[in-house]
């Protein structure tokens, strides 16, 4: 069943917003390459997928994200925003699998970047204290004296745990708004909307796809605004529900 809901539109200076409530791939599969558009989004985790095993799921998360990198136009770029996990006493190295995923799309890497979640020096158990922002393209390439921070020293505001900090968001929003001649971002596996909220208050259009209902209706609703020049969510965010479907 798909959904539709639009936000604001551009009187305020915001871009439109779209959402559906739909299966990413499936809906990335009806369409043909996403014209004017580059790509922010997070694949989910493993913990996700309770009826695959860890290298079924590895699979999936590298045919996922390579389905999305094809689909992204030569003028634009696919952005990633990946945390890693530790299973079973391993690593596993989300921005290995999305690197894996890009050479299979012929994309190459234009940045890695590193977002702390917690300060630098602090010990931490199951989740690494840093996020992958990974930024691939077929056609875009980056001019040396353009250069932005490698490292994020804060990821911004979250709605919930496995939600992307608004201060990502704006990083990974403003270097397509600088670097490419796209103006809508889509994120097919948008969660509660935090990137499709930054896009508009950049004034980019967004799209979202999300496949629970109740996260789709959260995503058409998220607002970020500009309070002293810090970004900052602006509608309220319920924890209780935070992990529900
Ligand atoms: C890592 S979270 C994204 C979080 C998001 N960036 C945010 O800030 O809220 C991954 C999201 O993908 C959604 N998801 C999982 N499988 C999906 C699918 N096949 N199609 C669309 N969404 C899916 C999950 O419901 C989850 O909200």
């Amino acid at each position: 069943m798909e959904e539709q809901g639009t936000g604001k539109g551009s009187a305020s200076g915001e871009g439109q917003r779209t959402v559906e409530c739909a299966d990413a791939l499936e809906w990335l599969s009806a369409r043909e390459t996403l014209a004017g558009s580059s790509v922010i989004t997070s694949l989910p985790d493993v913990s996700e997928f309770p009826a695959l095993s860890l290298a079924e799921w590895k699979q999936w998360f590298i045919r996922a994200a390579a389905r999305v990198m094809a689909k992204v136009p030569t003028e634009g770029v696919a952005i990633f925003y990946q945390t890693d996990v530790k299973k079973t006493g391993a690593w596993v190295d989300k921005g290995y699998l999305i690197s894996r995923a890009a050479e299979e799309a012929g994309c190459e890497t234009l940045w890695h970047k590193v977002v702390c979640r917690t300060a630098p020096g602090t010990v931490t158990f199951g989740r690494p204290a840093y996020s992958h922002l990974l930024c691939f393209s077929r056609g875009v390439r980056v001019e040396l004296s353009r250069a932005t921070p490698d490292v994020l020293p804060h990821a911004g505001e979250v709605t919930w745990t496995r939600g992307m900090g608004t201060q990502a968001c704006l990083t990974a929003c403003r270097f397509i708004l600088e670097h490419t001649a796209t103006r809508t971002v889509v994120d097919p596996f948008c969660g509660h909307g935090t990137v499709l909220a930054v896009a508009n208050a950049l004034g980019l259009d967004a799209v979202g796809v999300e496949l629970s209902r109740k996260r789709a209706k959260k995503a058409r609703a998220l607002r970020v605004v500009f309070d002293s020049g810090t970004l900052r969510l602006s509608s309220s965010t319920d924890p209780e529900s935070a992990d529900e479907p």
